[in-house]
């Protein structure tokens, strides 16, 4: 199935690498004009010139709220025209026990995920169009606890409530906001992080019902199908796009994760 987003502005935040760049590469390729931003110019660079002559591209760390709003009242501006489709899907993760962890890691993490993406949602609230559609970037460890991502869980299940929350305060004047939950994706710097090696890789794989890893491409579609008319009652919903893997095979790889990088369990 296609899908028609010529007219369309869609302004992607960590857009510059692995699931989040798929996703704008899915809506560039729907027709869309697409901005991508992230902390890196080089990876802003490579991005834009992935998307096309028509892509636009900043350099922001999603932390600084000011900065992020800025960037949003600019993508406004060069589109000429309020921001259709905002995704929010910077973030940062590591492996590390709890006991372990500093106070500086903890806070990083949900510096990036939580606040980044409130500071997103926040700094595009004026540019957004209205009917607008937001999809924040979640992940399983916002549901399911997991060994070695206290940190990480605690910042994803913000995400989420955060979803839900200004799924109702928004929802009056016609934005929708919903989350996207990546199950395992291949060749992405997240799994790479979490599943290091091809072994580990492989038992995931064979944990998830489907019995594939995902691709970027599987979020794009699901991001390509809630962001259309198709999706237009719905609102304030996460949605796993896992092959099935949040319905049992979760834990089960993560403790064998956990074991095999030395957690105590
Ligand atoms: P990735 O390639 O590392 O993507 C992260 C993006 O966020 C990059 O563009 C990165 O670019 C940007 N970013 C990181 N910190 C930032 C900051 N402080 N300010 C602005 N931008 C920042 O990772 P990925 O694995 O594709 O993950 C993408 C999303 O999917 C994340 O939200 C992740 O939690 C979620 N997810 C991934 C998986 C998976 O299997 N990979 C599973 C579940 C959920 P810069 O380095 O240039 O800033
Ligand atoms: N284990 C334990 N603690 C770690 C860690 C690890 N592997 N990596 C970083 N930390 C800690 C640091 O020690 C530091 O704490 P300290 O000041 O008490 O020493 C804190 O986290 C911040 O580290 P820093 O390197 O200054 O953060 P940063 O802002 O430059 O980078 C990260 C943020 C750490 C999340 C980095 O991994 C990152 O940029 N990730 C983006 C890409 C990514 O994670 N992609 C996958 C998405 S799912």
């Amino acid at each position: 199935m296609s899908f028609d987003f010529t007219t369309k502005a869609v302004f992607v935040m960590g857009g510059t690498s692995g699931i989040n760049l798929g996703i704008a590469q899915g809506f560039a390729s729907a027709g869309a004009r697409v901005a991508v931003a992230s902390r890196s110019q080089d990876k802003v660079d490579a991005a834009v010139a992935s998307l096309g002559p028509n892509a636009l591209g900043f350099s922001v760390d999603v932390r600084d709220a000011d900065a992020v709003a800025d960037v949003l009242a600019k993508a406004k501006a060069a589109f000429d025209q309020p921001i259709d489709v905002l995704i929010s899907g910077a973030a940062g993760n590591f492996p590390a026990a709890a006991k372990d962890l500093s106070a500086n890691g903890f806070k990083a993490v949900v510096d990036i995920d939580l606040q980044g993406t409130y500071n997103v949602m926040k700094g595009a609230y004026p540019h957004l169009a209205r009917p607008g559609c937001i999809i924040n970037i979640s992940a399983p460890q916002a549901y399911v606890p997991m060994a070695l991502q206290a940190h990480v869980c605690a910042a994803k299940a913000g995400v989420d409530m955060i979803t839900r929350t200004l799924a109702m305060e928004w929802g009056p004047e016609g934005i929708r906001v919903n989350s996207l939950v990546p199950g395992p994706i291949a060749g992405t710097e997240g799994m790479a992080r979490l599943a290091p090696t091809p072994e580990l890789m492989s038992m995931v794989e064979g944990s998830v019902p489907l019995k594939r890893n995902g691709s970027p491409e599987d979020l794009a579609n699901a991001a390509l199908f809630l962001a259309s008319p198709l999706a237009s009652y719905i609102s304030g919903v996460v949605l796993p796009v896992d092959g099935g893997w949040s319905l049992a095979g979760v834990s089960y790889a993560m403790d064998n994760i956990a074991k095999l990088l030395g957690s105590p369990r």
